[in-house]
């Protein structure tokens, strides 16, 4: 039988990728940069498989290009670039690295919590600049965060790992999630309710229609004028716009951001705000969950070349088990 052709589209660690090239014929796209649509539709013509390492948008039209394809791995847990419904229609299972990012992402998320009420980076900038003039009681002031209230939207494995770590900086957790979750040390809360009690509020829902723009500029309005807004989950969640202005008018104390609306843009007037601390999708950019990430899409990616339902395919009925073939 014909070896499986597959397209990862930007290159995975070397031994996952060893691991693909013992089974399957490999092209790999570019490292400096995202593929191009074009360049996708061309690569995936005659594919079996599809790696996407990155936020290749998948939808109807790219999978009708791409008629032999029967398994799309994603190295990342968030698909709100792959149209799911429109692959399981197509009989496509989909699968992501769920459990692969939870503690790095959440760690990411303290950093930029610990960044911005610390005002790091801005001290960062300020040093380098040469306008350091030496210690001052009252120079460059920070927030504390211990006695101080976490609100954490979405209650995720990510937002669980982010209430986890609360506790060792004495902070109290809340937590608001659309689908009610059992208890994991975060007191749950209307989201309102959560976005007024807050000192610090932190996204980490996954982006659909329900949640995109589930903070505006009304649900900023409702957060003290000393709060913080941090963001790990996916840009659109937020409206960046008001979001600037807001920091831009004081509404709220600053932010710290690790996804954008319309990466790698960044609303030039988040670029003016000294108090944003703006990191570039870096959440789950660790050797060790990298390592982790590249395997997991690899094994997944077989095992539904091979017939077996993917161990975390997200539509595991969209094909018959067994049946590699059709
Ligand atoms: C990845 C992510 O960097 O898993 C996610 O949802 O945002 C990140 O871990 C991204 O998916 C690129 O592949």
């Amino acid at each position: 039988m014909a070896r499986p052709r597959i397209l990862v589209t930007r290159p995975v660690t070397e031994d996952a990728l060893a691991l693909l090239r013992a089974e399957c014929d490999v092209t790999v796209g570019p490292g400096d940069r995202e593929a191009s649509r074009q360049e996708i539709l061309d690569a995936l013509r005659d594919c079996d498989g599809l790696l996407i390492v990155g936020h290749t948008r998948v939808d109807a039209t790219l999978l009708d290009a791409a008629p032999k394809l029967r398994m799309i791995a994603n190295f990342g847990v968030g698909v709100d670039h792959i149209d799911v419904a429109a692959a399981t229609a197509r009989k496509v299972w989909v699968s992501n690295t769920a459990g692969s990012l939870t503690e790095t992402t959440a760690e990411l998320g303290w950093a930029l919590i610990l960044a911005t009420v610390r005002r790091v980076a801005e001290g960062d900038r300020l040093v380098r600049a040469g306008q350091w003039k030496g210690f001052g009681a009252f120079f460059f002031l920070g927030t504390e965060l211990v006695g101080k209230t976490l609100g954490i939207v979405g209650a995720g494995r990510i937002g669980q790992a982010v209430a986890r770590k609360a506790p060792a900086f004495g902070m109290k957790a809340l937590s608001w999630s659309r689908t009610p979750k059992p208890d994991f040390g975060a007191q749950p809360r209307e989201l309102d309710a959560l976005l007024r009690e807050s000192d610090v509020v932190i996204l980490t829902v996954s982006l659909s229609a329900e949640t995109r723009h589930l903070i505006g500029a009304r649900e900023i309005g409702l957060m003290k004028k000393s709060a913080f807004l941090v963001n790990i989950a996916r840009g659109p969640v937020v409206d960046e716009a008001a979001l600037a202005r807001a920091i831009l008018d004081g509404k709220i104390a600053g932010a710290g951001l690790d996804v954008y609306e319309k990466e790698p843009e960044i609303h030039p007037d988040l670029l003016r705000c000294p108090n944003a601390v703006l990191a570039p999708h870096i959440g789950s950019a660790t050797v060790e969950t990298r390592r982790r990430m590249s395997f997991l899409a690899a094994e997944n990616l077989l095992a539904g070349l091979n017939g077996r339902v993917p161990p975390l395919a997200l539509n595991p009925g969209a094909r018959v088990s067994g049946n590699s073939a059709s």
